[in-house]
């Protein structure tokens, strides 16, 4: 018996209960599996392969990050007065939303809706820019618009816990900052939340310049880019949003790495049974295959799992009826092709498409998906299950019929996927995971919570 056949039978046993077991169900035999291999976890849940993870270097802030960190909680920034980045991107909430709402509440009186739920602003900082197809040199000489030819003409790879790597060779749209990645870098990211009208409503860029140079900053702005700069309005604000930025990179609150999964990795800690089995099943093309979209290895050069792939996908989530905006029946939140990013209109195969989000704390999220439909991982866990198996459970019935896919208007409900487990089984077939399974994957999912190890620093059992 080779040492990994060794692994996986005592990780059998070890799953299973059963001391000796041959092939439980979701661990293949050692060597099967055509690309990649199979996770284990040893008999006491360590892990049988410890890594060194690389992380991000831990250096006192910067004095442009210490100036953004003071934007980041300045409520005065906002049109009504009242809200900073920090009231909706909660920083004892993994800078995500700090309540239930699946939008939150904005605008200049404070009156108006959102249209999304909040994202983390976690373990951004190695995210690419949107691009449509592999990273490669051809595609910088080429244009958003060629690639999505390119894209239309190339056919969609399944996609596996095992074999993650097929699809990054067909063209799919990755990257990007919000849910439909229509904008690149943290800088200019900024001023979308600072002026949008739903969300800080900060009003012209001369107002903001001026609040800026009240309010005990104004000498900082002059230190950091030179004196006179005060006197230009855009170059004022234009410096705010890269401080903006410059917090949200250097801090080590936006990318802590503390939660027990790290500890894992290196071979700090040890999975509960429960934990470790979730793990199994996270990873099993046969169950969960949430490892497929949502990586959770660790790079070949030591950098930790971000626990997405940061591709997109139709995922044909409800639609959230407690979304004002959705109470007009002709509004649709398409994702990549609108309304709210405009270049990609008339790229239809992209309807519905939002970006895979990260798991890494959102066992201590409420509000689930782009548009908050869901409050609870055990909801999640039902809709991956059952989408497909007993639409029912998930999707309204209008007319006697199950309106499967409801958010999306009908012409572009062929866009969600239908090809990667667990959606690839039909209606009446029995569910991937079982009732046990999806127990097990959410006590793995809430390993991914930082702050564990400000916890028990001895391995913890249970
Ligand atoms: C009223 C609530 C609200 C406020 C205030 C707010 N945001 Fe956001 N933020 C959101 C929502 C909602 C999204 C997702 C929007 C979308 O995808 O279209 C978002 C998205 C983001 C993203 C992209 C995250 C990702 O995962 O792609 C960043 C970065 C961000 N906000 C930073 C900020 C900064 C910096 C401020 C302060 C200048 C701020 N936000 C203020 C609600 C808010
Ligand atoms: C085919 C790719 C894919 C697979 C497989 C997949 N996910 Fe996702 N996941 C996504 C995408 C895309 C979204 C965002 C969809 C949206 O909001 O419309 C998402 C969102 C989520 C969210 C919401 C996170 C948040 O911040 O709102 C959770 C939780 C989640 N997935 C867990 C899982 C689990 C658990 C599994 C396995 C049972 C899984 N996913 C399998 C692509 C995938």
């Amino acid at each position: 018996m080779s040492l990994r056949a060794l692994l996986v039978a005592a990780t059998a046993a070890f799953l299973t209960g059963a001391a000796g077991a041959a092939e439980p169900p979701g661990l293949a035999p050692a060597g099967s599996a055509p690309t990649g291999t199979p996770v284990a976890v040893l008999p006491d849940g360590g892990n049988p392969h410890p890594v060194h993870l690389v992380l991000p270097p831990r250096k006192p802030l910067s004095a442009v990050a210490r100036l953004g960190r003071t934007l980041f909680f300045d409520p005065r920034l906002s049109g009504s007065g009242r809200v900073s980045c920090a009231s909706c991107h909660s920083p004892r909430h993994a800078y995500g939303p700090p309540n239930a709402l699946p939008v939150q509440i904005g605008g200049s009186r404070m009156n108006r809706f959102g249209v999304r739920a909040v994202p983390s602003l976690e373990y951004l900082y190695r995210q690419q820019n949107f691009s449509i197809g592999p990273d490669n040199e051809e595609n910088e000489t080429i244009t958003l618009q060629q690639l999505v030819q390119l894209g239309r003409q190339s056919r969609r790879l399944r996609k596996t816990a095992r074999d993650t790597a097929a699809t990054a060779a067909s063209l799919v749209p990755q990257g990007g900052l919000f849910w439909d990645g229509r904008v690149n870098t943290l800088q200019q990211q900024a001023d979308g939340p600072l002026f949008n009208p739903l969300e800080m409503d900060a009003g012209s860029v001369a107002t903001v310049a001026a609040k800026l140079r009240s309010g005990g900053y104004a000498r900082r702005f002059e230190q950091l880019f030179g004196p006179g700069m005060l006197g230009n309005s855009r170059f004022l604000v234009s410096e705010a949003l890269f401080a903006l930025a410059r917090f949200q990179i250097e801090d080590p609150s936006f990318h802590p790495f503390s939660s027990k999964y790290d500890a894992w990795l290196q071979g700090k800690a040890r999975f509960t049974p429960s934990q470790a089995r979730g793990y199994v099943a996270f990873n099993d093309p046969r169950k969960g295959d949430c490892a497929a979209c949502h990586l959770d290895r660790p790079g070949a050069d030591g950098q930790p799992p971000l626990f997405t792939d940061t591709q997109f996908e139709a995922l044909g989530v409800p639609r959230n009826p407690a979304i004002p905006a959705n109470r007009n029946p002709r509004y649709h939140d398409l994702g990549l092709c609108g309304p709210y990013r405009t270049d990609l209109a008339r790229q239809t195969q992209y309807c519905g498409m939002f970006l895979t989000p990260t798991l890494r704390n959102a066992a201590t999220r409420h509000v689930f998906f782009h548009n908050g439909v869901y409050h609870s991982l055990a909801q999640v866990l039902d809709f991956y299950d059952f989408r497909d198996t007993r639409p029912g459970r998930i999707y309204p019935v209008v007319n006697g019929k199950v309106d499967k896919y409801d958010d999306l208007p009908a012409r572009y409900r062929a866009n969600v996927d239908r090809s990667d487990p667990p959606f690839d089984r039909a209606a009446g077939q029995a569910p991937a995971m079982s009732a046990r399974d999806m127990r097990d994957i959410i006590a793995f999912l809430q390993t991914l919570n930082d702050g564990w190890r400000r916890g028990p620093s001895i391995p913890e059992l249970r």
